[in-house]
């Protein structure tokens, strides 16, 4: 499985390459998938060897996040939620080779961010929390975690799988997406979004991530849905219908951003 994987590995990533390039406004998620399949024994490999135990306990907190880190975290979400995987899964925004990106200007914060910043930025957000000081324990610990999984990284060059999959611009029809969701993805997340605590994450409500979050903005939730959602059938949706149901979720409520971080 594992030769078989590398040795396929650089022609799929010509292929996705060309694929992007003939299509330049949406690399297909037929494209994304493929280099998915080439980055799996890569990222394998990083998953299977053992971390220094800082590092793992940088990765308890990620996939904990609610129960390691209670002081900074507002709603029922993990890291592990959104970035799959304990964030080694390609296109789910991965952690992989990320640390040598920092520092980088942000253009949501106005100005240069660390790493550490980044990951508060998410805490605030995405966790609905509070930011973690850069000399807390979980802040740390989740460095070390991140840094782990960027150890095979050159600096300033980003994985492959980085991010989200692109997509065009399109404008998603709310109602469509109702009945998209209730067909495809309320057996998991709910009729009304809320999950299952520790199971299925919530979309909407108290437990969800805040207005400031990035899966808040619908062309970002539709990047996210398109590639990684229905869980057990990704890729089931086209790019029209994952803005669909990402403009239908984004009718619900949620926590408020609170402004006093929004240098994060
Ligand atoms: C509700 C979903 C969600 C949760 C929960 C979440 N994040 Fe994120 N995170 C995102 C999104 C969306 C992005 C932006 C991805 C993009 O635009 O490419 C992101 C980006 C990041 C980045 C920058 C990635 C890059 O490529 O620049 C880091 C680091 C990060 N998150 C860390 C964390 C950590 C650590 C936690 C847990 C404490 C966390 N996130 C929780 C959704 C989430
Ligand atoms: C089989 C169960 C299942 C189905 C069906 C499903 N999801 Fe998910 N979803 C999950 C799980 C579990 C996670 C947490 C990440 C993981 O473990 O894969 C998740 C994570 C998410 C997240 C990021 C976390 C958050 O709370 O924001 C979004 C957004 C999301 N799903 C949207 C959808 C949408 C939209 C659909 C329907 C098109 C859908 N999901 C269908 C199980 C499911």
């Amino acid at each position: 499985m594992h030769g078989l994987h590398s040795k396929s590995g650089l022609p799929l990533i010509a292929a996705a390459a060309l694929f992007c390039v003939a299509f330049a406004g949406w690399c297909g998620h037929e494209a994304a998938a493929a280099s998915a399949a080439t980055n799996a024994s890569t990222n394998q490999a990083i998953a299977e060897a053992t971390p220094p135990a800082l590092a793992q306990q940088g990765q308890l907190i990620f996939d904990h996040t609610p129960k390691y880190a209670k002081k900074y975290v507002g709603n029922t979400l993990t890291c592990n939620d959104c970035h799959l995987e304990s964030g080694t899964q390609a296109f789910s925004a991965p952690m992989i080779d990320l640390a040598g990106l920092f520092p980088m200007y942000s253009k949501r914060a106005g100005h240069v961010i660390t790493l550490t910043n980044r990951i508060q930025e998410c805490f605030v957000r995405s966790e609905a929390g509070t930011p973690p000081p850069a000399n807390s324990k979980t802040m740390r610990a989740l460095v070390a975690y991140i840094d782990w999984l960027s150890r095979s990284g050159v600096k300033g060059k980003p994985y492959q799988g980085r991010g989200l999959v692109p997509l065009p611009a399109l404008t998603g029809d709310p109602v469509a997406g109702k009945a998209i969701y209730g067909a495809q993805c309320a057996m998991c997340h709910g009729v009304n979004g809320a999950g299952v605590p520790h199971v299925f994450p919530a979309l909407w409500g108290n437990n969800s991530y805040n207005t400031g979050a990035g899966m808040n903005n619908p062309s970002k939730m539709a990047r996210f849905v398109v590639h990684n959602m229905p869980q057990t059938h990704p890729g089931l949706l086209s790019p029209q219908q994952a803005y669909d149901v990402a403009a239908y979720i984004h009718t619900k409520p949620r926590p408020k951003f609170n402004p006093v971080y929004k240098s994060y």
